[in-house]
């Protein structure tokens, strides 16, 4: 029988929604405590999901001795100081996407890992669920032939005043917060990162994009088109295009407990039907299997730094108006 791993909520964020219930309905998991800037908030939010303590700072929540992981899901600009803090506290660390706003910040943040021996993985929650898996075997598969295309698209219309993802202070911007998803779903299907990069953006009041067209060329003649957005409605698709067959997957980034995704080829369309878990429990389980098992996280560091370091090839090339190749290559 693994540990029952106690967690924290690192502030009262909106997205500790999809957390909380898959925090309940794992066996190797007890939501124990959430943490606020202040603790009047901490102590409504605890009553309001009934979370047995409330911290009234993050430092507070840290150094709770009780506490084994944190979720991070501070705005973007907060990732990597709190992660870090967390890791020194000797807490494990599941922190929200993206991962960082930079790859000094990337860095800093897997040295804190390595150095104090915590886990560490970003919170893709798309990756664990039984849709991408079942994608990514038929892509392996062959049954597509050679790889040609994969498109994405990732928008919805925000709504809220105010809201992180509209400020240039908070670490927002359309790529930021969603195309950071096709941009990832890319990179796993191919299995490589883009040689080189090229994006528009369309730049919003508060400084932000609020939408990025992007394209990305891989090696062995395999390119990519995406685009996000938050003042478009909402879409979100992957389209996998291969010499011999194509594959439509219309609910890419937020599968449910069933879903559906489409193999075209000569001329004919098949549905596959997937049954699928709660979406984000799989990352919760992911964490635990890490932390109890000394397994791998499904997604690893230097995975999460390649997917910041294509969104940061992408924006500066947006900024000068030129294909930017990438470094890493
Ligand atoms: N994986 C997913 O499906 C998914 C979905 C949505 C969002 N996310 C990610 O989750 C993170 C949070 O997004 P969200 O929409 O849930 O955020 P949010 O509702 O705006 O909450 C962010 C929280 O951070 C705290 N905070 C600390 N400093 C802040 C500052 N300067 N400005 C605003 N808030 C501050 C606040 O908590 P206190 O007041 O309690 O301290 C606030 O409630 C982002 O990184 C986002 O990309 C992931």
């Amino acid at each position: 029988m693994d540990k029952i791993l106690n967690w924290g909520l690192l502030s009262t964020a909106k997205i500790n929604r999809a957390l909380i219930k898959p925090l309940r309905a794992s066996k190797r998991t007890r939501l124990l405590a959430v943490a606020s800037r202040s603790i009047s908030t901490a102590e409504s939010y605890a009553r309001e999901w009934n979370i047995p303590r409330a911290h009234g700072s993050y430092e507070a929540l840290l150094a709770d001795p009780e506490i084994d992981v944190i979720y991070n899901s501070l705005p973007n600009h907060l990732h990597a100081e709190w992660t870090i803090k967390a890791l020194r506290a000797g807490k494990h660390v599941l922190c929200e996407k993206p991962f960082a706003l930079t790859l000094a910040e990337v860095d800093a943040m897997s040295q804190a890992a390595r150095e104090t021996g915590k886990v560490l993985a970003e919170a893709f929650m798309y990756r664990h669920h039984a849709q991408t898996l079942k994608v990514k075997e038929i892509v392996d598969s062959g049954i597509l032939g050679k790889l040609q295309l994969i498109k994405g698209a990732f928008t919805f219309t925000l709504t809220r005043e105010g809201d992180i993802r509209s400020k240039k202070e908070t670490g927002g911007g359309s790529i930021w917060d969603v195309g950071c998803y096709p941009i990832s779903y890319t990179r796993m299907i191919v299995g490589a990162d883009p040689l080189e990069v090229f994006g528009w953006q369309l730049t919003g009041a508060g400084g932000v994009d609020e939408s990025f067209i992007g394209q990305m060329k891989f090696s062995n003649e395999i390119h990519s088109q995406f685009d996000s957005g938050l003042r478009s409605p909402s879409r979100s698709m992957i389209e996998i295009v291969g010499t011999d067959a194509s594959l439509m997957i219309p609910n890419p980034f937020k599968p449910g407990k069933s879903s559906e995704i489409y193999l075209s080829r000569n001329d004919e369309q098949e549905k596959i039907k997937i049954k699928g878990t709660e979406l984000y429990l799989g990352e919760v389980e992911d964490m635990c299997d890490a932390v109890t098992q000394n397994k791998s996280p499904r997604i690893s560091l230097e995975d999460s730094r390649k997917n910041i370091a294509t969104i940061l090839a992408l924006i500066e090339s947006a900024q000068i108006g030129k294909p930017v190749t990438l470094a890493h290559n």
